[in-house]
């Protein structure tokens, strides 16, 4: 099983990323806990390089390129030798960070990111869709005590377009999306989100 965490910065994804991976091990679960962009040593240089606030413009068109880039290290290199092992993937970003980031939050075409994105996962899609939804201001006031990265430095309307995106991608798919209220405490939330993951594993 492949599960995806998604939201904006901020939204307590990580948290619930790894408190699912740990009740899962608990339970005797075999869990990739992995990240994008990210997760393998080339795609881990690549998030550096992404991340690294710089005086040079980035063209969005080069900044999808490289989240592109990275994601097909990982899917290669990782996501699918581990799902092919049989270890459930729990994944803190994936593809609809580029189609809400890229797409919705820079402008780029929505079906050039849909194609890049297919290219680069060989057609990978989750079975489950995490979405932490939160108001933008929130998500503010959450990281505005740590160093931002270039693309948390962007603007509050950027980041609305953003939150909006991805709640306009989980409309679209509404079977391979979980959406929940980002504000609702650690411990609630984690147990919402476990009971689906057993539920969906039970299904499998
Ligand atoms: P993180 O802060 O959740 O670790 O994610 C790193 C940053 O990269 C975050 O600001 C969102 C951004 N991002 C994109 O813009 N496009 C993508 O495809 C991915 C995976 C992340």
């Amino acid at each position: 099983m492949f599960i995806t965490f998604e939201g904006i910065e901020g939204c307590g994804k990580t948290t619930q990323a790894k408190l699912l991976c740990e009740a899962l091990v608990d339970r005797e679960y075999s869990v990739v806990l992995t990240r994008e962009p990210g997760g393998t040593p080339a795609a881990e240089e690549l998030r550096s390089f992404l991340l690294k606030p710089r005086e040079e413009k980035f063209p969005p068109f080069a900044e999808l390129s490289v989240y592109e880039a990275a994601r097909s290290f990982h899917v290669e290199n990782l996501i699918k030798p581990s799902l092919k092992e049989g270890a459930v993937v729990i994944c803190d970003r994936f593809i609809d960070s580029t189609l809400a980031y890229q797409g919705y939050g820079r402008g780029i075409d929505l079906s050039l990111v849909e194609r890049l994105n297919q290219e680069a996962t060989g057609g990978l899609k989750p079975n489950l869709t995490v979405l932490l939804d939160l108001p933008v201001e929130e998500a503010f006031r959450r990281i505005s005590e740590r160093r931002k990265d270039r693309i948390e430095s962007e603007n509050l309307k950027f980041h609305q377009r953003v939150r909006q995106g991805f709640l306009e991608i989980a409309r679209r798919e509404p079977e391979r999306f979980l959406v929940v209220d980002g504000r609702k405490e650690v411990g609630e939330l984690h147990t919402l989100i476990l009971s689906e993951v057993l539920r969906r594993l039970g299904a499998l």
